[in-house]
């Protein structure tokens, strides 16, 4: 298979060791953050002497800057098959900024009905949504979502439901929703659905499907910084005939048609939906990223991703004295969460970086009610921890990117290994 090894800028970056050393670093955060594309990186070397105002100018540079602009509404239309005609392409900070932005606007509209969100949700798919009566959907004691219970939910309040605000894959178990078949449920009961993509558009084909189909993806969110373009843009992909009709959440510059001291004719979506100067730059890098990931192909970049979680599996389920989190490696994407037997997970996460140059997140990756589920917290137990300074509950995780090796999950496994065996002295060593 191919190695992608040299598609990102600082694959051979050099860092220190708590000893001095110094060695290749090994990132595995990247669901937290991906680096960029070398590809990337160079499009916007070449862009920049080009860099003007968007939408604004008639000079050359601004012409040739909002060219790129709105032509990256295609790419990324096309990159998860949204027709234009019916959906609106908007452009945003990151997915966090792309719910918040659609929670606001739908409050009006909503307040009175009720939200779905799920037990497995990233705090942002969950939060913006508690203005509204919002139900969580459960999750099973494998961390995966009862659909049972998401229809039962749907058909209980006969229609009141308007939005299924659900992950596409979870940036905690890395367990993929059938988004597909959610959209299928939710439309039957006359709901719309939101899929948070933000760990799932990086590392798998997504594809939100005809208007007309029953498994339309009414809103899709997903963001730059998890696929190689760390550049401070994300995207809002919705229902055309439903975002026009509502007023913008923030107004400013670039929102209008007319205005007079005391009316406001809006334009259409997208343009009343970003306020102020746009994001030329982001949107350049992602449209370039997207040109990569595309070339590469999704089915190739999701089936090598799966062979390195496949065998990081395999090799950590022959560590004694360590538990994983994941429910199925043929159905996730490439997550994996794990504790260490007496090793608390931030000390586990600071070893390996400390003693081996391994990046890897731990914590509670800001899904507190999913990890609370998945290491069997009770509210009460919750309620008395928040009350305590120092150690919180949680998990130490690991996630591939593209340009990973089966080499580095080797390093990885060994590093782990070592940190096993050598329990005692580490713990002395890196005290809480
Ligand atoms: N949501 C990102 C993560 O899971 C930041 O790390």
């Amino acid at each position: 298979m191919y190695n992608n090894y040299n598609l990102v800028l600082g694959e051979n970056a050099i860092v220190p060791l708590i000893d001095g050393r110094k060695v290749r670093y090994v990132n595995l955060d990247n669901a937290a953050t991906t680096p960029a594309f070398k590809k990337v990186v160079e499009d916007l070397l070449d862009f920049l002497p080009y860099y003007s105002s968007i939408h604004r100018g008639m000079g050359y540079k601004s012409q040739v800057s909002t060219k790129l602009y709105d032509d990256g509404r295609k790419v990324v239309a096309k990159f998860v098959g949204a027709d234009l005609n019916n959906s609106s392409v908007i452009f945003v900070k990151n997915t966090t900024e792309a719910i918040n932005k659609l929670s606001n606007m739908l409050y009006n509209k909503y307040k009175d009905d009720i939200i779905l969100s799920t037990e497995m949700e990233h705090h942002s798919n969950d939060l913006p949504w508690r203005k509204f009566k919002l139900e969580h959907v459960k999750i099973d004691n494998h961390g995966k979502l009862c659909l049972n219970d998401l229809e039962e939910r749907l058909k209980k309040h006969g229609g009141k439901v308007k939005l299924v605000a659900v992950t596409g894959a979870s940036n905690v178990t890395g367990y993929k929703n059938d988004i597909h078949y959610i959209a299928r449920i939710a439309h039957k009961y006359g709901a719309k659905i939101l899929v948070d993509g933000a760990q799932l558009v990086p590392h798998a084909p997504v594809n939100v499907k005809a208007i007309d189909s029953e498994e339309h993806i009414d809103y899709l969110v997903f963001s730059a910084h998890k696929m190689y373009a760390p550049f401070g843009i994300g995207v809002l992909i919705g229902a055309k005939d439903e975002l026009e009709n509502l007023p913008p959440d923030y107004s400013g510059g670039g929102t209008v048609d007319v205005v007079t001291l005391d009316s406001v004719k809006w334009l259409h979506t997208p343009e009343k939906d970003e306020s102020g100067s746009p994001n030329v730059v982001g949107v350049v890098a992602l449209t370039s990223a997207i040109k990569t990931l595309d070339k590469l192909g999704m089915k190739n970049i999701e089936e090598y991703e799966n062979r390195l979680l496949k065998h990081a599996i395999r090799s950590l389920q022959r560590v004694k004295g360590l538990n994983m989190y994941c429910s199925d490696c043929n159905k996730n994407v490439s997550i994996i969460t794990f504790n260490v037997d007496g090793m608390y997970h931030e000390t586990v996460a600071k070893i390996l970086s400390y003693e081996f140059g391994i990046g890897v997140r731990s914590g509670c990756f800001c899904a507190h009610p999913y990890i609370q589920r998945l290491l069997n917290i009770s509210e009460e137990e919750v309620k008395k921890i928040s009350k305590l300074a120092g150690s919180r509950p949680g998990m130490v995780r690991i996630s591939f990117g593209i340009y990973n090796t089966l080499e580095e999950v080797d390093y990885f496994v060994y590093a782990i290994k070592k940190i096993i065996s050598n329990k005692e002295s580490y713990l002395k060593k890196y005290k809480n």
